[in-house]
């Protein structure tokens, strides 16, 4: 089952590592006033190929977070700590179906995209208390305690190390991810 998985989630990954913006020094200064968004500093608006949708472009800043959630998503799934929460996700995704598994990239994406700063993007997912309370998203198994959310932040460190993103844009990461903590932790 771990093989399964394994090969599923990891393709899309490994397939986008190489485009992940390294960490850049803003270079603002006094002639140009614009502020850099956190998204700019994931890569921004600026279009590249999208190397898991072969003759599609995709702007950098998406992509490079789509490789972080799928990254993410990958080291949770093998985490025993956390995997219990995400039966649905599993079992459809053992049995190669990857429909649940592009939703929840999608929308973790969009969620992550809009909450960085980007402007071309929309999230249309569940509010974070719906999609975290079992009564009103049957895909979470289990309501989450401050120390399962601890481990998830963990887990998100570990996948966004895994596809090169640096420490200082993790920490900013990390800080967007924390402004969630009142409404995933139901317990
Ligand atoms: C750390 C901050 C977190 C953020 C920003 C976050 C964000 C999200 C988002 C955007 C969705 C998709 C909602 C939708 O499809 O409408 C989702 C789904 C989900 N989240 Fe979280 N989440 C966080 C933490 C956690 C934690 C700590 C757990 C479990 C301990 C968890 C378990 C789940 C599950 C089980 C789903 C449903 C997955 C599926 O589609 O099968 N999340 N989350």
């Amino acid at each position: 089952m771990k093989k399964k998985i394994f090969i599923a989630l990891t393709v899309g990954v490994f397939a986008t590592m190489s485009m992940l913006p390294s960490c850049k020094k803003d270079d603002n200064n006094d002639m140009n006033t614009t502020t850099m968004t956190l998204y700019d500093s994931l890569g921004g608006t600026q279009m590249v190929d999208d190397p898991s949708n072969s003759g599609q472009m995709i702007e950098k800043g998406r992509l490079g977070i789509r490789s972080v959630v799928d990254s993410t998503i990958f080291v949770i799934a093998a985490d025993p700590s956390l995997n219990g929460f995400f039966p649905v996700l599993l079992s459809e995704v053992t049995a190669g179906d990857l429909s649940g598994f592009s939703a929840l990239s999608k929308n973790l994406t969009d969620f992550f995209c809009v909450a960085t700063g980007a402007k071309n993007f929309s999230y249309s997912g569940m509010s974070m208390a719906a999609a975290h309370d079992p009564a009103q998203n049957s895909r979470m198994n289990g309501k989450a305690s401050s120390a399962d959310f601890d481990q998830f932040v963990a887990d998100l460190v570990i996948g966004a190390k895994k596809v090169g993103l640096s420490d200082q844009l993790i920490g900013q990461v990390g800080a967007v991810v924390a402004t969630t903590k009142g409404d995933v932790v139901q317990q």
